[in-house]
């Protein structure tokens, strides 16, 4: 059961109202399990890669992009990019502050220094002022994050980039369905990655995708992600480089393929449970949901509220209050340069770091019932206004 009609039923066919309600939980149906049991089947020998071929394809030709090479994570596809780039020791590269750390950890394991750039205070996306404000001689890339499927400035961040002779890399594993400056999320950049992870608007269980115009670019990555052997040259077992295995399955691509032809009924769902959230909190003048500047459209990948400062309302607090009423939801990810592991006091982002503490994803599965998202609001409301009492 899927899509239009916000159903009673949850893709599993369990009744979901009044038990707990998850966080994310991915919508298949007949159609990707068709195309998962052909791969299965048939999708083997001189065939085993005929899913992974239409699926590149058909994911280039959705986000406008001419290049397409599956990966097994949009971590790996980032950090095959970043490797064919060249991007090593002694290089730096900039990321926003919020973000997962897969969007940072494939700069580090290439040798690479990340500095974290503050982000905009009302798309939450990285602030393109705060990235040009940490270039130096030494910065190679800017990772753009369209966080929560918020659309970035990738317009600004692009005349930044050519400004300084770098490259601007979009971090679009939560972009599907974002559109930023005119085009789908990852169509700018000189590449840019995408994440179907389980938990993603589209998804292959694990999977990524990494998307260039760059045809050179394109041939190194897909050469890297072959163990460094060139095309055609795959029988060697000589492979001319030191490379990586991140590899999609032909599997993984059947479920893709299926999910793909889904695409717009998936993005529109995902828009329409953030509508109905914005409507019913609209009251709740303390919040704000997802925001984006005009032009652009919100992916709706994670609906998320943002407690604003003076309420002094924590996100832990909201956790607590959605845990007791059986639901699901999760803290943002914290400020990255905030964390031991990379012990950057000097990158100090006031703004990520304000976010990290007052902000909160809700629940948003494509089958999720309006008597769910009620529930949601419901409880939100309720921790909203028994804070208030107990100040
Ligand atoms: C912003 C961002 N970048 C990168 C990734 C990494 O994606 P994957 O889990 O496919 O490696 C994620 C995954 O959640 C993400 O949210």
């Amino acid at each position: 059961m899927q899509g239009d009609d916000p159903g009673l039923l949850g893709s599993g066919g369990e009744m979901t109202d009044g038990g707990k309600i998850p966080y994310t939980r991915p919508s298949i149906t007949d159609v990707e399990i068709g195309y998962a049991l052909d791969a299965a089947a048939h999708g083997w020998g001189e065939h085993c890669y005929d899913y992974i071929e239409r699926f590149e394809k058909g994911f280039a030709d959705h986000v406008g992009v001419s290049h397409a090479v599956s990966t097994s994570s949009a971590t790996g596809a980032l950090h095959l990019g970043l490797s064919a780039l060249g991007v090593g020791p002694g290089d730096e590269v900039i990321v926003p502050d919020i973000t997962w750390i897969a969007s940072a950890a494939p700069a580090v394991h290439l040798g690479a220094t990340v500095r974290f750039a503050d982000i905009d205070p009302v798309t939450w996306c990285v602030d393109p002022d705060s990235v040009e404000s940490l270039i130096t001689e030494k910065t190679r890339a800017v990772v753009a994050v369209h966080l929560y499927g918020n659309p970035c400035d990738v317009v600004r961040l692009a005349e930044i980039c050519e400004k300084w002779h770098i490259a601007l890399i979009e971090d679009a594993a939560e972009g599907i369905g974002t559109v930023a400056g005119g085009h789908r999320a990852g169509g700018l950049g000189h590449f840019s990655v995408f994440s179907f992870h389980g938990t993603k608007t589209v998804t292959t269980g694990e999977g990524g995708m990494l998307l260039t115009n760059d045809r050179s670019l394109a041939e190194s990555v897909r050469v890297l992600n072959n163990h460094g052997r060139a095309p055609g040259r795959a029988a060697d077992f000589a492979p001319e480089r030191i490379g990586y295995k991140y590899r999609m399955s032909n599997l993984q691509a059947a479920l893709g393929l299926g999910q793909l032809e889904r695409i717009e009924e998936l993005v529109a769902r995902k828009k329409q449970i953030l509508e109905l959230y914005r409507e019913r909190l609209s009251g709740l003048s303390c919040v704000r949901l997802n925001m984006c500047r005009d032009g652009d459209s919100l992916g709706a990948w994670m609906p998320t509220v943002e407690c604003l400062e003076p309420t002094g309302i924590s996100n832990q607090y909201l956790r607590t209050a959605f845990l007791d009423g059986g639901i699901d939801a999760r803290v943002v990810f914290p400020s990255l340069s905030t964390l031991p592991v990379f012990r950057l006091s000097a990158d100090v982002c006031p703004v990520a770091r304000g976010f990290a503490v007052r902000a909160i994803n809700l629940p948003s599965y494509h089958d999720m019932s309006v008597a769910e998202i009620d529930r949601v609001c419901t409880v939100l409301r309720g921790a909203v206004v028994g804070h208030a009492r107990l100040r």
